[in-house]
């Protein structure tokens, strides 16, 4: 039986299932990876954009670069991908998606149950953490006002609400995530699975008796906690997952 159908079969009897996404699956969106030849971190150090660090050192230039992604990303739509994956969270109620994507494009497809690990892109909060701006809040201007634009409250900087390296997760959103990953069928789909606590989702998954399947163009740091490997892009693989699995 091809991996595809054995993991039709799993989702069939399935009573939870859980899909971890990372930018493998905006990558048919145009929206560029992290990792690899064309990988956003190719062509500027994290270090120097994506660290508390580097926001104290130059707002304005780790706004300018989230500004950018904000106007490139408003430019793309919802690929196969999002879209089979948030018909599945509507069809079912025990599908529960958990992406590191700060893009947006989950929601956009109109996911339910959806878990963002690392923020938005589309939320600020206030820097200095004041009492009426320490909570996220959606703001989609492009371009903004200023930059850094100040935050409304108490006159300080406003900061992206993604996560940076060196920052915890949010500790509500990471405690649902490793609910969710006591299923009975685990997902990673487009994630290089470097990054944790994200990545750690997958052993968590498998050590919780799940299968483990992974979608990916690549063999991740996770192939082995992986029962089936399913290669190729993610809207083509899950195109056909989502015709043998009738739901
Ligand atoms: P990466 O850029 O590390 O990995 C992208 C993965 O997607 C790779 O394994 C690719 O092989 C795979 N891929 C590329 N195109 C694909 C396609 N069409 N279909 C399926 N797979 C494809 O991105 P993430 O794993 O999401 O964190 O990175 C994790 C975190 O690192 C991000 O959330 C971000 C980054 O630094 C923060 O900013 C905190």
């Amino acid at each position: 039986m091809s991996a595809v159908a054995q993991l039709a079969e799993a989702l069939g009897r399935a009573r939870r299932i859980t899909i971890l996404t990372g930018a493998g699956v905006s990558a048919a969106s145009g929206v560029p990876t992290f990792r690899g030849a064309d990988g956003l971190w190719n062509r500027v150090r994290a270090s120097t954009i994506a660290t508390p660090e580097a926001f104290a050192n130059d707002p304005r230039l780790v706004w300018e670069w989230y500004d950018w992604r904000r106007s490139a990303i408003r430019d793309t739509d919802p690929n196969p991908a999002h879209h089979i994956l948030a018909a599945w969270t509507r069809a079912h109620a025990g599908v529960t998606l958990i992406t590191q994507n700060v893009d947006g494009l989950h929601e956009r497809a109109g996911a339910e149950r959806l878990i963002r690990l690392h923020g938005s892109l589309w939320h600020v909060r206030c820097y200095q953490q004041c009492p009426a701006g320490a909570d996220a809040w959606r703001d989609d201007r492009i371009p903004l006002p200023s930059l850094p634009p100040p935050c409304p409250h108490c006159g300080g900087y406003l900061r992206p609400a993604v996560t940076w390296f060196g920052e915890p997760l949010d500790q509500v959103n990471l405690a649902a995530a490793a609910r969710a990953a006591a299923c009975d069928v685990f997902l990673s789909v487009g994630t290089s699975a470097v990054v944790h606590p994200a990545a750690s989702l997958i052993p968590l998954a498998r050590r919780h008796g799940a299968l483990v399947a992974e979608l990916n163009i690549e063999t991740t740091q996770a192939h082995e906690y992986v029962d089936l490997t399913i290669p190729g892009p993610a809207a083509d693989t899950l195109t056909a997952i989502d015709a043998a699995w009738s739901l």
